[in-house]
């Protein structure tokens, strides 16, 4: 016990560069709207290349695409309803959903977080790209603040390929097909058209693609604490660390309390 032994040293520091990303939750100062739900959806085709990227879809509204469709989200695009071409897609898919976001919350910072996206992604706000991440496995977010509309709808594309690859988690690889047609019964049937690249998994499960989390548009106070670490050791001694969005004119209140929830330190740490 450090109050017992009167061995505690504290030590802190206010950090303003380092951040984590925290899961989002609703309190008394933080908010957040939900994304989810049914999201304008187009396919490239089959060899697309990057044709969406190349004609700059970002900049369209998927929704005016005669193909478009919706997709729900959470959900892999790819595991859902009955078409082998959707279920066998390598390549571009594309994401858009209209948000609107009121005038009220125009101090706000605006963060647009995805729970997993598999496996590339690129995210584009009103047209513009923001960020791109690989890998579904772990969350991302990234600061919109400077490219919402406030009192607007914003449009939020979202560009996903998951095409495997050696440098990919799994690695993977995609076979060119080949015109394999088979005469049965003199009906010539193929599976797939001449070219058309099959993905080859060196896994043993299904490469689920998509927006396979949530979405939320966060909304949190422009400055705010972005990261809290302490490190006690048996020494009694205690290392808090605290990192701030912003150093200019806060004051950090740290509290600490014993197992009878009372208070055996208090500090107020002004930034210099
Ligand atoms: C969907 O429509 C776009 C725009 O007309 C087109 O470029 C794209 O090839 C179409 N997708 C498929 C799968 O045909
Ligand atoms: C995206 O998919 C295409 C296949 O349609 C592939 O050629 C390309 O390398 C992929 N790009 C990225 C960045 O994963
Ligand atoms: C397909 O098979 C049928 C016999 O089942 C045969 O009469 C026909 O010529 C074949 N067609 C081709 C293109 O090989």
């Amino acid at each position: 016990m450090p109050s017992q032994t009167g061995s505690l040293t504290l030590l802190f520091s206010l950090l303003a560069s380092s951040t984590c990303l925290l899961h989002v939750q609703r309190n008394e100062i933080r908010t957040f709207d939900s994304l989810d739900g049914l999201w304008t959806f187009v396919k490239e085709p089959y060899n697309g290349g990057d044709i969406g990227i190349d004609n700059q879809w970002n900049t369209k509204d998927l929704d005016t695409f005669k193909n478009a469709t919706v997709m729900p989200v959470p959900c892999a695009y790819n595991d859902i309803g009955a078409s082998s071409e959707l279920r066998d897609h390598i390549g571009w898919v594309w994401y858009e959903k209209k948000e609107m976001v009121p005038l009220r919350d125009r101090n706000m910072r605006h963060v647009l977080r995805f729970g997993s996206v598999n496996y590339f992604a690129v995210v584009f706000v009103n047209s513009e790209k923001v960020t791109s991440h690989i890998g579904g496995h772990l969350p991302f977010e990234v600061d919109i603040s400077s490219k919402v509309k406030f009192g607007a709808e914003n449009k939020i594309t979202v560009a996903v390929n998951n095409t495997l690859s050696w440098s990919t988690i799994p690695q993977g690889d995609f076979n060119y097909q080949k015109l394999n047609p088979r005469n049965i019964s003199g009906r010539i049937l193929s599976r797939l058209p001449d070219g058309a690249v099959k993905n080859v998994g060196n896994f043993d499960f299904f490469n689920y693609a998509g927006i396979l989390r949530s979405v939320q548009l966060v909304k949190i106070p422009s400055v705010h604490i972005q990261n809290i670490n302490i490190v006690a050791d048996h020494t009694g001694s205690f290392l808090f660390e605290t990192a701030a969005s912003s150093l200019d004119g806060i004051q950090v209140e740290v509290n600490m309390f014993d197992e009878d929830d009372n208070v055996v330190s208090f500090f107020k740490i002004f930034p210099v």
